[in-house]
């Protein structure tokens, strides 16, 4: 026989519903427990760059649902507005200077149960967890004060690094006199730590973060007279830039 409701007993209903509504949200804002944070990949303590790093790393895993297109979760990334939101109920998406007080690192790392971002599940390529290395990134670079250029981005650059880019394209066209035990000038493009090291007579060509001092760029524009054989020191416009771009990204 079903109970029948009288009056009171509605109420009550109606409070411990109320009740139990209550709770959840509570429950919702608890913060993560410090052994969970503990989990976290540890931050960078480099020198993070947003447009290079962190722009295309949300632009590659988050602006498909939280970009111009959609907002899901009413949270669009793209914008500097946007991205710092208060979280409907996990707090600060980004906590400037506090990674591990921050959602998105939360959420990216699956601290909140089915809130794991990208979501499980999409097609393969498209819904794949950061990694580790990825979670430490953002994580430095939130601790260094998230920094976020006013206004759209415009000029979004590509990370250029020695490994594959650079050296590719040193082993391409200079590793044939540049390799070995007879290298020539002793400047060797075998490894990063040889190219950085430099030649016997030039030393260090590459200044990381200074094209300006890095003679390499004036060598392989052409335009050092010292150089022996110069014509075959002299590169492409487009590979030229890409080493520019590389030291200017510090070199790594
Ligand atoms: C395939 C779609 C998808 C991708 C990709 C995705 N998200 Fe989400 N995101 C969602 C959905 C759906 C919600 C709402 C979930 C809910 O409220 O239960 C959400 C909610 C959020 C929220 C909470 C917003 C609020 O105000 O409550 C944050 C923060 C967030 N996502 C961050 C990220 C980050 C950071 C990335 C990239 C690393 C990402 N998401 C990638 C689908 C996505
Ligand atoms: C055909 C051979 C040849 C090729 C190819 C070549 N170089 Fe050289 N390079 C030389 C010679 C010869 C010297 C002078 C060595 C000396 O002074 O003993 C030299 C000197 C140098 C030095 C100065 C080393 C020093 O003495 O401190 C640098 C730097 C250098 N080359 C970089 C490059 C780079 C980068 C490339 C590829 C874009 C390249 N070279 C391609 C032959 C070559």
């Amino acid at each position: 026989m079903k109970p029948r409701l009288n009056a009171p007993g509605l109420l009550i209903r109606l409070v411990s519903s109320l009740a139990a509504a209550a709770t959840l949200a509570i429950q919702a804002q608890v913060p993560i427990p410090a052994a969970e944070l503990a989990k976290l990949p540890p931050p960078l303590t480099r020198p993070v760059d947003f447009k290079t790093e962190v722009y295309p790393l949300f632009k590659a895993a988050c602006f498909k649902c939280h970009g111009p297109e959609k907002q899901k979760g009413k949270y669009r990334m793209d914008t500097k507005e946007g991205a710092f939101k208060v979280t409907d109920d996990h707090g600060p998406a980004i906590a400037a200077g506090k990674s591990a007080q921050s959602a998105i690192i939360h959420m990216a790392a699956g601290l909140i149960d089915e809130m794991l971002m990208p979501p499980p599940g999409g097609k393969p390529g498209e819904s794949d967890p950061l990694t580790r290395e990825q979670i430490s990134l953002l994580r430095g670079w939130i601790d260094q004060g998230a920094a976020w250029p006013d206004g759209p981005i415009t000029e979004i650059v590509a990370p250029v690094r020695f490994d594959p880019e650079i050296k590719a394209l040193l082993a391409g066209s200079c590793a044939k006199c540049h390799s070995g035990a007879g290298a020539e000038g002793g400047f060797s493009v075998d490894s990063m730590d040889r190219v950085l090291t430099g030649g016997k007579t030039y030393g260090k060509v590459v200044t990381p973060g200074n094209p300006k001092k890095s003679s390499l760029l004036t060598i392989l524009a052409g335009k050092d007279e010292d150089i022996p054989k110069p014509e075959a020191h002299r590169i492409a416009d487009k590979p030229l830039r890409q080493v520019e771009e590389w030291i200017r990204q510090g070199a790594r």
